[in-house]
């Protein structure tokens, strides 16, 4: 069964616990599952994370951002998804590369059509069967992050985000067939059940939990 699913959002959106929350759910009902994340997941990839989020006495032009994070996509795509998708695996992963026409596209400015190639070239011909898009106002999700330790893109004016906000919901306008898109300022418990809920009927039959 292919089923790749990302998880995309802005800051403090409740991703990595929703996509977590999901991924327990699948092995409790006995599907075969993997989590990963971006950027990072391999052990390049993680290295690559430290440079991208907390190196900020380091200049990165946002050419060098969207390359480093495709560099850290495409050792994601060949040493976990597709082996996993080979599998038969559902794969879970938080962020992908919507995250970068959301970032460095909508946000840094850089041209949406030139990220797409080279997302496609990164991604090894992968696309999502799903998307989930926890969607909610920025301040919100920025309140939820520590001020004392913020990364870089944390750092970034409230401007960044909201850009980066309309950029997400322009691509689920775009494709609403992939995205799901989701109010993140729900509780944990209701977005999990949505989540769920759509998931579960992307199943195959004879996977489908009664729900
Ligand atoms: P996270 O682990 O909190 O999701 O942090 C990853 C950060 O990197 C987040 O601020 C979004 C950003 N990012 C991009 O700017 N472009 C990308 O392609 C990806 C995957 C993440």
């Amino acid at each position: 069964m292919e089923l790749f699913i990302t998880f995309e959002g802005g800051e403090g959106c409740g991703k990595s616990h929703q996509s977590k929350s999901l991924y327990r759910r699948l092995l409790a009902e006995g599907i075969s599952a993997v989590l990963t994340h971006e950027p990072g997941g391999t052990a390049l990839g993680e290295n690559i994370t430290k440079w991208l989020k907390w190196r900020k006495e380091m200049t990165l032009s946002a050419t060098c951002e969207l390359l480093l994070f495709n560099a850290s996509r495409n050792q994601l795509c060949n040493d976990v998804i597709t082996p996993a998708i080979i599998a038969d695996k559902v794969v879970v992963c938080d962020r992908f590369y919507d995250s970068t026409i959301a970032y460095q596209g909508y946000g840094r400015g850089l041209d949406p059509d030139i990220i797409k190639v080279i997302n496609r070239f990164a991604a090894d011909g992968l696309v999502p069967r799903l998307t989930i898009l926890l969607d909610m106002p920025v301040s919100l999700g920025l309140a939820r992050k520590s001020k004392d330790r913020q990364d870089r893109f944390e750092a970034e004016k409230i401007a960044f985000h909201e850009q980066v906000r309309q950029g997400y919901l322009q691509l689920a306008r775009n494709e609403p067939q992939r995205f799901f898109v989701v109010d993140a300022a729900l509780s944990k418990k209701a977005i999990a059940d949505l989540i769920w809920q759509k998931v579960a009927s992307m199943l195959p039959k004879t996977k489908q939990p009664i729900i």
